[in-house]
């Protein structure tokens, strides 16, 4: 079975193709602001809008299959920003009614965590789901993904991407700070964890406050080594609490060695198996939303009538029947 996914909730527009567990395309490009600006909602909308037409013919010829061969198409349907969900809805909308196939919504968080499992074979892991929208550990139980912890306030991608932002750096923020944090030596900086639940809103302030008068590289090293400190702190409390022995970072923030190499280093020390998402599965993707829309649809998943979208859909509210 072949699944065309688009993926379309904030940034990134990508085009992914999946067949059975197998990746034949995963066209993607990230719209990306001026030095020192933030993502806006129109501008990701309009760059979406231009792009998606030429996204859907590169990955289809990526894969070569033409869009007939297709069994269903696939969407983001949430969580993101309302005028970015809709282009998605509405181009996936068409394509199914235009070509007469099933059309599956797809949550975008669950979406990460999938196609982390397809990757990388973690069975029964503790998910570290890290990004610019969220930061959430997970686990599977009963039914659902459910989330043990989360973050109080802004997501660790944001506050990364806000910090750098607030340098002059361009976003994304996350591979600019990881560089410039090779450089850099510790400075003191809030740790805040409370009970499973973390918060990014305290560091972020302490750190700007910081870049009149600190080396930038500094700042980079002490804010991640601050925050990384906090997500495998909570990372591991729910691995000690449930018994699970696997841990799958997933989400843009995954991409980041040094964070990698922190989950390493607690999964060696109690004996757990660690699973970073490949570095292409990452961030946001089309290939995630295809998979994933395939794995619901043999899983009997409904297909819908008319496109429609859920700004705040959690993760905690798909069912998950197929584990
Ligand atoms: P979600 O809706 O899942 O929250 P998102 O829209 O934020 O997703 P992703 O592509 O999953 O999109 O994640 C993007 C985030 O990942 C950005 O905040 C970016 O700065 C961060 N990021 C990317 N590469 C790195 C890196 N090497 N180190 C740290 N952060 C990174
Ligand atoms: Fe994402």
């Amino acid at each position: 079975m072949i699944s065309i996914g688009i993926e379309g909730t904030s940034h990134t527009l990508g085009v992914g193709i999946a067949m059975d567990g197998k990746i034949l395309a995963n066209e993607r490009d990230m719209y990306k602001p001026p030095e020192g600006w933030g993502i806006h909602p129109g501008e990701a909308k309009k760059h979406h809008l231009e792009l998606k037409d030429e996204m859907l013919k590169r990955a289809l010829e990526k894969a070569k299959i033409s869009i007939e061969d297709a069994d269903i198409i696939s969407y983001s349907a949430g969580p993101g920003l309302p005028p970015c969900l809709r282009v998605t809805a509405e181009f996936a909308g068409a394509l199914a009614e235009k070509y007469g196939k099933a059309l599956i919504p797809v949550n975008h968080c669950v979406a990460h965590i999938e196609i982390g499992k397809l990757c990388t074979g973690a069975k029964d892991p503790i998910m570290l789901y890290v990004s610019g929208g969220n930061t959430q550990i997970i686990g599977y139980f009963n039914g659902r993904y459910r989330v043990f912890g989360e973050t109080q306030d802004i997501a660790i991608g944001n506050a990364i991407d806000m910090l750098m932002r607030a340098a002059g750096k361009q976003f994304p923020g996350g591979p600019v700070m990881e560089k410039l944090a090779k450089e850099g030596k510790y400075i003191e900086m809030p740790y805040v964890v409370k009970g499973m639940d973390l918060s990014f809103s305290g560091i972020l302030t302490a750190a700007k406050n910081k870049l009149a008068s600190q080396k930038l590289e500094d700042i980079s090293f002490s804010f991640q080594e601050t925050c990384f400190s906090m997500l495998v702190e909570v990372a591991e409390r729910a691995m000690a609490h449930t018994g699970k022995n696997e841990l799958l970072l997933v989400g843009g923030v995954a991409a980041n060695k040094r964070l990698q190499e922190m989950c390493r280093i607690m999964c060696e020390e109690r004996n757990a198996i660690f699973y970073p998402v490949p570095m292409e599965f990452a961030g946001d993707n089309g290939a995630n939303i295809a998979y994933t829309g395939l794995v619901q649809y043999k899983n009997g998943a409904k297909p819908i009538e008319k496109s429609d979208f859920w700004q705040n859909w959690r993760t905690d509210e798909v069912e998950v029947n197929w584990i």
